[in-house]
């Protein structure tokens, strides 16, 4: 090997070494840097080198003098560093306190709806985020082209495919897979193309009610509703059925709460009437368990569904709904004895 190859080599040699401890460190000064190290070996080598090399090679030589030189003075320090801060750690001292996560608000007040549902003898259903248009319209008696659809801004992904605009989708998945008797809740995210305010996001949550039996009348719908409340909202609060219209029930209604005038919060979220409406419901309409093959001479049911957003906003005093979607944690971090 030319003198040139060997300092290249020992450059190699070098980038490639890791050290552990201190006394491979000290090895490799011994093997490299002593005076019977290969550094030194190479410096006599140069003294013999023509002297119209001596520059180019000169200067190589210097290059990877400092490369060893630094590589020692570089390791030497961490390894010394590693070893004071290992002295320096008591180990008896209690760790660093580990931030724990709360739920999210709409989360609680999902769970504490689903509780008493359960309560009351529902069970938990679900059905997809991307929806078609059998689930999400037709079976529910939208007819095509009809205007009801246009009482839901929809996200279209293809000609007969959407984001589901509510849970009621959920609805006729269970009932098509289902057989009465049915009693079930189902919660979820919904997508509607509106504009983004302090009252409407393109995606919020709502949980559907679904219970088909024989015999079932709208007493039993007032009476489901009447328990949901006063466990959730207290025992005193009052409420009210309002006729309404959906294509998939019949006859329809929307319940209100009472919150009264008294607050200018209560005024402000009851316009003035002191009615919060809560929910929409109904009796599911004949056509639609006929859709989803359920005998409507034998069964009937009711539904109803409502937004956990407005609920929770309602529950927990948030002015603005998009507070739920900007995960500040000063903001989350208030719902943690609740979670
Ligand atoms: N799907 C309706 C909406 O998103 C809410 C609703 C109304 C659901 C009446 C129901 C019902 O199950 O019976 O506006």
């Amino acid at each position: 090997m030319t003198l040139e190859e060997k300092i290249q080599s020992l450059r190699k040699q070098v980038e490639a070494l890791h050290f552990q401890t201190e006394q491979e460190l000290e090895e490799f000064r011994v093997n490299y840097l002593s005076r019977k190290g290969v550094l030194n070996d190479l410096f006599e080598e140069f003294k013999k080198v023509p002297s119209e090399l001596k520059k180019e090679l000169g200067s190589k030589l210097n290059e990877v003098k400092i490369l060893l030189q630094e590589t020692f003075d570089e390791t030497k320090k961490s390894l010394e560093a590693g070893e004071s801060e290992s002295n320096d750690v008591d180990r008896s001292l209690p760790g660093p306190r580990l931030a724990i996560g709360s739920r999210h608000p709409l989360r609680i007040v999902e769970n504490q709806m689903i509780e008493i549902f359960q309560k009351l003898g529902f069970d938990l259903s679900d059905g997809p985020e991307i929806e078609d248009d059998w689930h999400n319209f037709s079976a529910l008696n939208f007819p095509e082209n009809h205007p009801a659809r246009d009482m839901q801004d929809t996200f279209f992904i293809a000609p007969d495919i959407s984001l589901r605009t509510h849970t009621s989708s959920v609805q006729v998945r269970v009932m098509e897979r289902q057989k009465p008797p049915i009693r079930t809740i189902s919660p979820g995210r919904v997508y509607r193309n509106e504009a983004i305010s302090a009252r409407s996001n393109s995606f919020f949550h709502q949980i559907e009610g679904l219970y088909i039996d024989k015999g079932v009348s709208f007493a039993d719908l007032k009476q489901t509703l009447y328990l949901f409340v006063q466990e959730f909202f207290g025992q005193d609060t009052k409420v009210r059925f309002r006729p309404s219209y959906f294509p998939f029930t019949e006859p329809s209604a929307e319940m209100d709460i009472f919150l009264g005038t008294e607050t200018e919060a209560d005024k402000r979220l009851t316009k003035g009437t002191g009615w919060l409406e809560i929910l929409g419901c109904g009796m599911v309409d004949v056509q639609v368990l006929e859709n989803c093959g359920i005998d409507s001479e034998v069964y009937s049911g009711f539904a109803f569904g409502m937004g956990i957003e407005r609920i929770t906003m309602f529950k927990y005093g948030v002015k603005d709904l998009r507070t739920f979607f900007e995960h500040d944690k000063r903001f989350l971090e208030q719902f943690h004895s609740l979670s």
